[in-house]
């Protein structure tokens, strides 16, 4: 599986951490930016981690920055992204498991590096469920 991962600054040092950690673990990790602790943008990368997304070059991706939200809410401009916010393993599994989420959030100043790496295996071993959540996922985009 090749995951894309970015982040802003605020969540470069968990950025860094995980992809040593999947990379260890056999994960194909694409990492979009950014690149240092230097104040940047999160949309800067946000954007080109979704269209990679959209676009099928990675099979799904994990976004970090300070509280998660506006990461979360620059993918979900995307029509073919489902960003989901998680700051517990429980939110990382019905985020898959209900949400169908092709990116998964994660707030790097308000979680430990302990709870981002149970959250992304928790989220990364779920299995969309389907059923009446395929269709609340389609009225996502179909209002
Ligand atoms: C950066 O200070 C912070 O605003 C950013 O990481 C994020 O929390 C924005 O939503």
């Amino acid at each position: 599986m090749k995951i894309g991962i970015c982040s802003d600054h605020a969540g470069f040092a968990y950025k860094t951490k995980l992809i040593a950690y999947l990379t260890k673990k056999g994960y194909e990790v694409v990492d979009f930016g950014t690149d240092s602790e230097v104040s940047m943008d999160y949309s800067d990368v946000a954007h080109p981690l979704a269209a990679a997304v959209e676009e099928k070059k990675v099979d799904l991706g994990i976004a970090f920055c300070g509280t998660g939200n506006g990461m979360a809410m620059t993918l979900n401009k995307h029509k073919g992204i489902r960003a989901g916010l998680a700051w517990a393993a429980e939110i990382g599994r019905l985020v898959k498991a209900h949400n169908n989420a092709n990116v998964l959030v994660m707030p790097a100043r308000f979680i430990s590096f302990r709870a981002a790496v149970n959250i992304t295996n928790t989220w990364l071993e779920t299995e969309f469920e389907g059923g009446r959540h395929q269709r609340r996922i389609e009225k996502m985009i179909t209002w």
